[in-house]
């Protein structure tokens, strides 16, 4: 193995430029060439690649984003699309190829791997902590902490009218950002789609939160629940109780900017430098993924195809907690 190429893929999240950083110091460290793919696959089709040494990461690993860029390409769908991505990886004498990304950048991964040979290994890097092998993604606890902090501040306004909030968080077709910033935000309900909600548990919890006193209520919403979205639970909320004062703050993209947290930016660290090992060890195909604090290589295949359950324990404290 003597030249690697690495690029982010799918959605930024915060931490993926200090798993470029981790990826482009272990190469140095081992003494193979590194190798920046700029926008993803995209990057690949267009022949858009240059050297990364080690100082060419200095001060990176603290910024949000990812200086290499991404994109979701539609062109690395199409057989013609891959096949200039390989004549290119041929031309530039890449061995190897890290992507940092989603599910959706593996699978492109793995079909190029089936297609061509090209040995790879995945970084899970979504705010999302949706895949499967490893226990938190990069990008995920730096985006509960913004939304955390973001639902601070909307409480402060929240108690100082009697009002209810509802607050829309990212995660695509997953829970997770809504769960914990739920309970770690106070949230007096929480929906996501991995429970059955219903709107008689909603406003259930609402006329409770009324009578017992309490002068907000926080309602997260996951943007996957298939309750309704979060204008259609609020007008319903609105219709029911007329009396209330309701909102409706939609969080967006800020969850997905701002500097990497400490535990983000060591996680990162960590799997730059597995996924550079692995491959130096001879493992492609697969992703590196941390779970009960250790290094593992889950197979992409089942990364892709399997999917990290909800703990149901979170439920049941968040429950509890709003009594
Ligand atoms: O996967 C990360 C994510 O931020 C999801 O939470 C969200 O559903 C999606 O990406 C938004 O995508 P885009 O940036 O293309 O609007």
């Amino acid at each position: 193995l003597k030249k690697i190429g690495v690029m982010t893929s799918g959605g930024d999240s915060p931490g993926m430029n200090t798993a470029i950083r981790a990826v482009a110091r272990a190469c140095a460290y081992y003494q193979i060439k590194c190798v920046g793919i700029k926008m993803g696959y995209e990057g690949l089709i267009h022949n858009q690649m240059s050297e990364l040494g080690a100082r060419s990461v200095k001060h990176i690993i603290n910024r949000g984003g990812t200086f290499l860029q991404t994109a979701r390409s539609e062109e690395f769908r199409t057989k013609e699309g891959r096949a200039k991505a390989f004549e290119n990886l041929k031309k530039n004498e890449l061995d190897a190829l890290i992507i940092i990304g989603g599910d959706g950048s593996f699978t492109g991964g793995n079909v190029f791997f089936k297609e061509f040979g090209i040995p790879f290994i995945g970084v899970p890097g979504t705010i999302d902590n949706d895949i499967f092998g490893t226990d938190f993604t990069i990008g995920y606890d730096t985006a509960l902490n913004t939304v955390i902090e973001a639902i601070d501040r909307i409480r402060d306004s929240a108690t100082s009218h009697n009002r209810v909030f509802f607050v829309e968080v990212m995660g695509r077709d997953a829970g997770f950002i809504a769960l914990n910033s739920g309970i770690a935000s106070g949230a007096q309900d929480i929906l996501i789609p991995e429970k059955k909600d219903s709107l008689d548990d909603l406003f259930g919890s609402l006329q409770h939160s009324q009578q017992s006193n309490k002068n907000s209520s926080i309602i997260v919403v996951a943007e996957g629940e298939e309750l309704g979205n979060v204008y259609d639970l609020a007008k319903a909320t609105e219709m029911r109780f007329p009396d209330y004062d309701v909102r409706v703050t939609v969080l967006g993209h800020i969850q997905r900017g701002g500097n990497p947290s400490c535990m983000d930016r060591v996680l990162a660290s960590r799997l730059g430098v597995a996924a550079v090992e692995g491959l130096l060890d001879g493992k492609s195909d697969v992703m590196a993924g941390i779970r009960s604090n250790k290094i593992v290589f889950t197979p992409i295949a089942e990364a892709i195809k399997k999917h990290n359950e909800i703990d149901k324990e979170l439920i049941k404290v968040a429950k509890i907690l709003a009594i």
